[in-house]
């Protein structure tokens, strides 16, 4: 006997769905019936049931919710759906910049803004573009490859300069992204892909303390301090040899700053800084990326506008970032009893807004589900709104930019060669991998003599 349909809400909020694809036509329904529904937490894998939230699906009602932090708090409840298991789990992911509100928040991002200005970024994309050639190039020696692999590496080198990381330590990166984002999902929970040859004295201090998975093949909850030592230990490693040798990366220069009341950045708010950019600068590219190249292989006529017209690429990467949506969402809690587009709201609820739903309204994109790489205007949350917005949105897009020039640049054409495996997970729309073929480019011609 077939199974009755789920509701569109389990749908959505089932880490299973996403493993074959985001349910995009469940958001189009429930964004077409109303502004706001409310979801119900089922239990997934050994999580319990959560209390249920408030989904907001519409780009407006998602724009409004974001610039009102003093109505929807990120450091009540944190920014992810489920609740932390503790008071003292919750106490702990509150120490991050993504989980305060303001004036909490404005005091660390202004010290990082400053840190992180557009001269910063301009002398890391000298380095990206030529990193991102390399890679392509490497790519190129071979007859197929897995994009989702290769093109990891660009977000992982480009952070380890932010952070001002030994490059050979980038690969404790990759684990630990993969394990905080990917704890819904079997390969990435426990991954492991640090080479213990010739570790640093930062990575043997991480490598000493790294948990390993329980009888139950599970590690410990990665979204909790205990559950990522190896994280704090490389990061405190870090901290305390860039204040006595600074260098001229982001970090050294946001560890020697002092705000506008004279103090400087704690070793505690270091360590979060950390934490933060490790998982935010890394598993968004790394997904948005290969999302990137999935839109241009199932319009390869867009593939053949943009080789002809380079200007273009700009508005393809936000198209991209529109078209994929690599951070489906973020929550925020309820302060007081409110409406969000006159539905009743009471405080302490949970408010959910989808991006993946946002960035596919038709009340502000003209025919949202085609890939148009010269879409303009393109008014996309892919980076957030509002206080909150993502403080690397110029590095990423210029990643993006780099690594996609260089492939236009080499392949005249490109093509899947086998299945796209998607990560399980209602939070980020991820590939694990893309398996891709290409032809090659004609060489320029050598002029005679
Ligand atoms: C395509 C890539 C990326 C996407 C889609 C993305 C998305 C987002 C989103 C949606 C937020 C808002 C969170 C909220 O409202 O609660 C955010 C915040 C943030 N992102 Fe990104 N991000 C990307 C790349 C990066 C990179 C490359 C970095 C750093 C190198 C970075 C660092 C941050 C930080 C530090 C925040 C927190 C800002 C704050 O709390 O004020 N992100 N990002």
């Amino acid at each position: 006997m077939a199974r009755p349909p789920r509701p569109d809400t389990a749908v959505i909020f089932d880490p299973d769905t996403y493993v074959y694809g985001v349910p995009y036509d469940a958001f189009d329904r429930l964004r077409a019936r109303e502004p706001v529904t409310w979801v119900e937490e089922l239990p997934v894998g050994p999580w319990p049931p959560g209390p249920g939230y408030w989904a907001v699906w519409r780009h407006v009602d998602v724009r409004w919710v974001l610039r009102n932090p003093g109505l929807f708090s990120s450091h009540a409840g944190a920014t992810q759906i489920r609740d932390p298991a503790t008071p003292d789990d919750l106490a702990y992911v509150r120490q991050s910049m993504l989980n305060m509100d303001p004036p909490e928040h404005s005091r660390l991002r202004g010290l990082l803004s400053r840190s992180f200005t557009p001269r910063e970024v301009a002398a890391l994309e000298r380095t990206i573009e030529q990193r991102a050639r390399t890679i392509v190039d490497a790519m190129a020696e071979t007859g197929e490859s897995d994009f989702a692999k290769v093109a990891a590496d660009l977000p992982l080198l480009t952070l380890a300069d932010v952070l001002g990381m030994p490059e050979d330590d980038r690969h404790l990166l990759f684990d630990w992204a993969s394990r905080v984002i990917g704890y819904q999902d079997a390969e990435y929970a426990s991954i492991d892909v640090t080479d213990r040859q010739a570790p640093t004295p930062m990575a043997m201090a991480a490598l000493a303390v790294r948990p390993s998975p329980g009888p139950d093949g599970r590690m410990p909850d990665p979204r909790t301090r205990s559950g990522i030592p190896d994280l704090y230990a490389y990061a405190h490693e870090l901290a305390s040899y860039k204040r006595r040798h600074p260098g001229a990366d982001v970090m050294s220069t946001l560890l020697t700053q002092v705000d506008d009341d004279g103090k400087r950045v704690s070793v505690a708010e270091f360590e979060n800084l950390f934490w933060l950019f490790a998982v935010a600068g890394n598993e968004t590219l790394r997904n948005g990326v290969p999302g990137g190249m999935v839109a241009l292989l199932d319009h390869p006529w867009e593939y053949d506008r943009l080789a002809a017209d380079r200007s273009l690429l700009p508005r393809a990467v936000d198209e991209m970032l529109r078209w994929w949506t690599p951070v489906m969402n973020f929550r925020r809690t309820a302060v007081r009893d409110c409406e969000i587009a006159g539905k009743p709201i009471r405080a302490g609820e949970k408010v959910v807004v989808y991006f993946a739903s946002a960035n596919r309204d038709e009340r502000v994109f003209p025919d949202p589900d085609r890939f148009d790489a010269g879409r303009s205007p393109n008014d996309h949350l892919a980076f957030g709104y509002g206080p909150h917005f993502c403080l690397g949105a110029q590095l990423a897009r210029s990643q993006m930019r780099a690594l996609f020039a260089a492939v236009l640049d080499r392949f005249k054409v490109v093509e899947r060669s086998g299945e796209v495996v998607r990560l399980r997970s209602n939070f980020q729309n991820g590939i694990k991998h893309l398996p891709i073929r290409w032809q090659l480019r004609d060489p320029p011609a050598v002029p005679a003599g």
